[in-house]
């Protein structure tokens, strides 16, 4: 358990992009600590948003921590890409590629941070070998590939083991990131179970009140 609250990681993909700039701020405004930015390819993944163009435009317009999620076949490429555009974390899918230490150092190598995702079946077992090259760990609480699904309900179990697993395997504090349906109905159960990162999309972007609704995200816990 954790005895502050989890960061709050809106994720832009459900956000107004005629907007982008003044919602980046409407959220900074509402208490979100990050903001997270779906990149998907239309092959690892059934959709396409965009790529390292907007992360630049992001930059542009935010001085804030900037959660860069590829859900595409060729993370080494535009992870670079990514990463060049002002990324300060890119994650990218274990399921993804065969190389996933290759990826991870040089993301390293480009000075960036380093984050690796698990889809719902993946477990957590498969980072041993490569744990020390990851900064975050995304546990995948919905299939990835489009805002506004349902939060697959073992998903805490594994934040659990995740969590477990990570104080067993290392010396130093690897941040637990969960992406997909969260919302006030599961944040509490994420938080007490060690995620330190909560991303949320429709529940944020598509709330009349983003600070209320981010507020609801960041609930205390009252482990040590
Ligand atoms: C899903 C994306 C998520 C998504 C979250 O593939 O990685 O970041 O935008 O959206 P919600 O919170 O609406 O499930
Ligand atoms: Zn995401």
């Amino acid at each position: 358990m954790r005895a502050s609250a989890p960061l709050v990681a809106p994720s832009i993909l459900s956000a107004d992009f005629t907007r982008l700039g003044e919602e980046l701020r409407a959220v900074e405004a509402a208490g979100a600590d990050w903001h997270h930015l779906d990149v998907m390819d239309g092959h690892f993944v059934p959709n396409l948003t965009f790529g390292p163009l907007v992360v630049a435009a992001a930059r542009r317009a935010s001085s804030r921590f900037l959660d860069v999620h590829l859900m595409i076949a060729d993370p080494l490429t535009y992870g670079l890409e990514c990463a060049k555009a002002g990324a300060d974390l890119v994650s990218f899918h274990y399921e993804s590629t065969a190389h996933v230490h290759r990826v991870l150092a040089a993301l390293r190598g480009a000075g960036v941070q380093t984050g690796l995702a698990l889809n719902p079946a993946t477990p957590v077992e498969v980072l041993g070998p490569v744990l020390n090259y990851v900064d975050l760990v995304l546990i995948m609480s919905v299939n990835p590939g489009f805002a506004g699904q349902k939060f697959i309900p073992e998903t805490p179990d594994k934040v659990r083991r995740l969590k477990k697993f990570l104080d067993g395997h290392t010396g130093r504090a690897i941040l637990i990131e969960v992406d997909g349906g969260v919302s006030a109905d599961n944040a509490r159960d994420l938080a007490e179970a060690g995620a330190d990162v909560l991303v949320s999309g429709s529940q944020i972007f598509g709330a009349p009140d983003y600070r209320e609704a981010v507020a609801a995200l960041k609930t205390r816990t009252s482990g040590p």
